[in-house]
């Protein structure tokens, strides 16, 4: 089985809790944690399971001018904020508009602030509405990890990470098992 982690992140927490979803699915024999530059048509065409998270910038999914301001707000001087590797390349939006109709497993995650999901929004949401636009069926609620508002992740975030990844483990096997129970 094929699982696909692909994650968008401007300062690095997203890039941890996916990398914590792929060790969570890990019994899975097949799992690769990307960034979007790096997501493929190909490598998307072949998942059994496509799992994909961002943060969220102004209420839902970043736009360029958002992580245009999380590079800038990097930049300022005294800011403790460090870019991810990946930052400064296209994100979950783009990839979207990117991507071919293709009926897949699939799951949504983002990073936000630790405030009631009414004030701050979630990327979820958008990718969620993404991943259904585009053919994609998802196996999970979408799901949100939480930062501070100093861009740190809150403690525990990352052994839910794990457990979430071991949650869609599981499920896709209960799904396999039960394609396989079913056929004639
Ligand atoms: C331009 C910008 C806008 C943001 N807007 C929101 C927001 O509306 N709601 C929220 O919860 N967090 C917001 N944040 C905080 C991000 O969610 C947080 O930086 C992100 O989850 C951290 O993930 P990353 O380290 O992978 O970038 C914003 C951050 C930036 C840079």
């Amino acid at each position: 089985m094929k699982i696909l982690v692909v994650y968008e992140s401007s300062y690095g927490n997203t890039h941890l809790i996916a990398s914590a979803v792929g060790e969570g699915l890990g019994e899975a024999p097949e799992v690769e944690v990307v960034p979007v530059a790096k997501a493929t048509r190909e490598l998307v065409r072949q998942a059994d399971l496509v799992v994909v998270g961002g943060p969220t910038h102004v209420h839902g999914m970043s736009r360029e001018q958002t992580r245009r301001a999380a590079i800038d707000a990097a930049a300022k001087p005294g800011s403790s904020l460090r870019l991810d590797p990946d930052a400064e390349g296209a994100g979950l939006r783009e990839w979207f508009d990117g991507l071919p109709p293709i009926t897949t497993k699939a799951a949504a995650f983002d990073t936000r602030v630790d405030a009631a999901a009414l004030i701050t929004g979630r990327a979820s949401k958008g990718i969620s509405r993404q991943l259904r636009r585009h053919g994609l069926h998802e196996i999970a609620e979408p799901v949100s990890f939480l930062v501070t508002k100093e861009n740190h992740l809150v403690d525990g975030q990352l052994a839910a990470a794990r457990q979430w990844g071991k949650m869609l483990a599981s499920t896709m096997i209960e799904l396999t098992a039960g394609t396989r129970g079913a056929a004639p």
